[in-house]
């Protein structure tokens, strides 16, 4: 069985989210379910730089070629077409942070690439993520190639104006309102979730909860109508890439110290909460910032890495003047893992979110998860409730609603628990042990894609 997965980021190439851990990790996960998954993406400079014994594909395209190589471990496809790609800046921004004017052309090759590649490549399923891939479903179909539209996240929907529709490959069949229209825009996302064979998403409950007008955004009546053609599976982590440098919680301490120094934070028997994130409305740390007094006023101590929208850093600047608060705004991966060693909890109050990773390498470090109950964070996180607690099956805190009263709620109950040295180790060594890696889920996968090739 053989699988062309079509996406914008891929670890260790391009990340700026799970998106791209999660593309990086299903290759080597679906391999012993007997899927030869190769992974299509953009030819930005950093992956031209990376690529090796690259062979260009007999395919004709519009925009550039197709090269067949390896980088990072991977087998890849790599869509070499330096008008579009490479360039000074992100994947999708400017150097100025403002979205590429071009990205709907730009994406649109790469789906219609896919096709092309799928097509020569002898691929059985076309796996495309998130929006950027999400015209390939709609071009597999016109040969009859089947399909999987994954949805990373429902925020991002590759909206488009109408007249771009020539330049994006579409045709006149294509802009209807049972296809790629959606407001009298295009949206590519909405065309991936129309077409595809089957649709999937990243959690179970953020399946069930996009299809609420409240999660949704605008897609649920969509997805309600794809109904069981929609499944919820869970994301999970490279467990190499991301192992403890310990093997019992007991470990954490030396990597605790050296975090403390890092970020100049004095010593305290409060516990020492770490974030990594982007900065933006979906992870709530808008609220950290009201909430912080519950934390810092009873002696626990805030690590940050983040970057995103400007407010929110902002704040998070000035309220490192606190001496039990340390900020590092940036991007820095290295950092992340030393956070993940080094923290007692994590601290993730998203609004929404589809799977959420970091809770994950929390519960494999012993890294306490304080979530909100929503997406993969309600799937992955069994909260410190009496019952759960005197059945010996917590893992984390999980938060009621998502307010800062909620959220200094969960603080408090962080900072009682962590008192508790006998309890609060309990739930770290749980946490070790909960599964966390891609069996379960890349064995769905690979039924999922049997299904549908027939
Ligand atoms: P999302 O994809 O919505 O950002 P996830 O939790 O699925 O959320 O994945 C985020 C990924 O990006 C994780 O691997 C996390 O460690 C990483 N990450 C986020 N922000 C930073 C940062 N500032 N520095 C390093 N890694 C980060
Ligand atoms: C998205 C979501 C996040 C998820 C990631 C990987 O970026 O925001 O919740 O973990 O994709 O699927």
């Amino acid at each position: 069985m053989k699988v062309l997965s079509v996406a914008s980021e891929c670890v260790p190439l391009v990340k700026t989210g799970g998106l791209a851990d999660v593309v990086g990790a299903l290759p080597r996960a679906l391999a012993p379910h007997g899927v030869e998954m190769r992974t299509l993406l953009p030819g930005y400079g950093a992956v031209m730089d990376a690529l090796e014994g690259a062979e260009p594909l007999e395919v004709d395209l519009p925009e550039g070629r197709v090269l067949g190589g390896r980088a990072a471990g991977l087998d890849l496809f790599v869509l070499d077409a330096p008008d579009l790609f490479a360039r000074e800046g992100g994947a999708y921004l400017d150097p100025e942070g403002r979205d590429w004017p071009d990205n709907p052309e730009r994406f649109a090759a790469l789906s219609l690439a896919a096709d092309a590649v799928g097509a020569i490549w002898g691929a059985d399923v076309i796996h495309a993520h998130d929006w950027q891939a999400g015209l390939a479903p709609l071009f597999a179909r016109r040969r009859g190639g089947p399909s999987v539209m994954t949805i990373h996240n429902v925020a991002f929907q590759g909206n488009a104006p109408m007249d771009r529709a020539g330049a994006m490959h579409l045709l006149p069949e294509d802009l209807s309102g049972e296809v790629a229209e959606y407001w009298g825009q295009i949206s590519t996302l909405k065309a991936g979730i129309a077409v595809a064979d089957a649709v999937t998403t990243v959690s179970p409950t953020y399946a069930a909860e996009l299809a609420t007008d409240d999660f949704g955004m605008g897609l649920a009546g969509l997805i309600r109508h794809r109904g069981a053609d929609v499944h919820g599976i869970l994301n999970g982590i490279d467990t190499e890439a991301w192992a403890p440098p310990y093997g019992d919680p007991a470990g954490k301490a030396a990597h605790r110290a050296a975090l403390l120094a890092e970020f100049g934070l004095p010593d305290t028997d409060g516990p020492l909460c770490v974030v990594v994130s982007r900065l933006t409305l979906q992870k709530g740390l808008d609220l950290l910032l009201q909430a912080l007094p519950a934390l810092v006023d009873q002696g626990g101590a805030l690590a940050l890495l983040g970057t995103g929208d400007v407010a929110i850093e902002a704040g998070f600047r000035e309220a490192a003047s606190h001496p039990l608060v340390g900020v590092r705004i940036g991007y820095d991966e290295a950092l992340s893992h030393r956070m993940m060693a080094g923290g007692d909890a994590i601290l993730i109050p998203s609004r929404f979110e589809p799977c959420g990773l970091t809770q994950l390498y929390g519960l494999h470090h012993g890294t306490v998860p304080v979530v909100a109950n929503v997406g993969g964070l309600a799937d992955t996180v069994i909260d410190a409730n009496d019952a759960a607690l005197r059945a010996d099956a917590a893992t984390g805190i999980k938060l009621r609603d998502v307010t800062t009263h909620e959220l200094a709620r969960a603080l408090h109950k962080t900072l009682a628990l962590h008192r508790n040295k006998e309890v609060w180790t309990g739930i770290q060594r749980r946490g070790m042990a909960h599964p966390v890696g891609w069996d379960v889920s890349a064995a769905e996968y690979a039924a999922l894609y049997r299904r549908i090739s027939g």
